[in-house]
């Protein structure tokens, strides 16, 4: 499979560095894991029965399948919650889900050419996906992963979802409220990381808002106007390749573009839930202020009835009492 190179990462006015590289049995991989760092892990094996997913070999064995299929006029699939579009909100997502057998989106693919609308399926794996593709799944590495999931005491394993995604697509910057083992069966991604210390820098969306988790800042055209931050956004970033899986802790913003190495890229994520707290250690860790922050959201959106008075509330609190130079 051919490789990727520097001149196929798309290039953004933003200071990075690199996310270490470890063998999955190296002794300071648990530590990465478990203090939610993200890191590249080698040789796991996590995926190796899945090696063969080429769109030929799923297209044979899920033909019939019901996928689900993003379709965007252009590069970027910025996912938004259906459920949160209310009929007062004047919102043109550019990306729309478009439901299509495996096979009808494995010929979309072959015969796509430049200018057609661009196509990314995310699937859950579920055991409605054929038996052939089962059969590869209950063969993944589960012994090591859920090894690690004991270990960083972590909650249950809620979805693996099968990705596949043209070259040049692009997941805009977002977080998730999962921790994410990332593989990559074909292909190579790229990946932008950021803490969640860096919340400011990023100017997510209200939690109400339908792209909740989603960065504001569109990365190829930044408006440092509207945010200025951006400026001091500074991220770490890794190309994942076949084989490879990538921990995404939980509440890291992860920006992701697909590479030029292959026509698309196929991969498949494991998102676990985070552990029970069992004690509480002051000063709380930024994820745990990420979780406060969006509650707090939340609960006023719920009592004011009207999640758009929520910013104006928050400011009231703030300006001139917080902001004063007496605290
Ligand atoms: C992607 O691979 O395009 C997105 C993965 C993620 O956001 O977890
Ligand atoms: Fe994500």
């Amino acid at each position: 499979m051919a490789e990727w190179n520097n001149s196929q990462l798309r290039k953004y006015n933003i200071k990075l560095g690199k996310i270490p590289v470890l063998q999955h049995d190296d002794p300071k991989l648990d530590s990465y894991l478990c203090n939610n760092k993200p890191v590249l892990i080698k040789g796991s094996q996590l995926i190796s029965s899945a090696l063969n997913w080429d769109i030929d070999y799923l297209q044979k064995h899920m033909s019939s399948i019901c996928c689900n299929v993003m379709i965007s006029s252009n590069h970027r699939f910025k996912y938004y919650d259906q459920k949160k579009i209310t009929p007062t909100l004047t919102f043109k997502p550019l990306s729309r889900p478009s439901p299509m057998t495996f096979s009808e989106f494995a010929d979309k693919m072959k015969k796509w050419k430049k200018g057609d609308p661009r196509l990314y399926m995310q699937q859950a794996l579920n055991n409605s996906i054929g038996h052939h593709i089962v059969r590869d799944f209950v063969m993944f590495n589960w012994d090591w992963v859920i090894s690690k999931q004991k270990i960083c005491k972590w909650g249950p394993l809620t979805s693996n979802l099968l990705l596949i995604s043209q070259e040049g697509n692009i997941t805009p910057c977002h977080y998730d409220e999962q921790q994410n083992m990332f593989a990559v069966v074909r292909g190579h991604k790229r990946f932008i990381l950021f803490p969640p210390s860096q919340f400011e820098c990023l100017y997510p969306h209200p939690v109400h808002h339908p792209y909740d988790r989603q960065s504001q800042v569109d990365f190829d055209n930044p408006d440092y106007i509207k945010f200025p931050k951006f400026k001091d956004a500074c991220g770490y970033e890794v190309v994942v390749g076949p084989k490879d899986v990538l921990y995404i802790p939980i509440y890291w913003f992860h920006h992701v573009e697909s590479l030029m190495s292959s026509s698309y890229t196929v991969s498949i994520n494991f998102w676990f839930k985070t552990g029970p707290i069992e004690k509480i250690e002051y000063p709380l860790q930024d994820y745990q202020k990420m979780t406060i922050m969006r509650n707090v959201e939340k609960m006023l959106g719920e009592a004011l009835h009207d999640p758009n008075e929520v910013g104006s509330i928050l400011r009231t609190i703030v300006v001139g009492r917080y902001t004063s130079d007496e605290n």
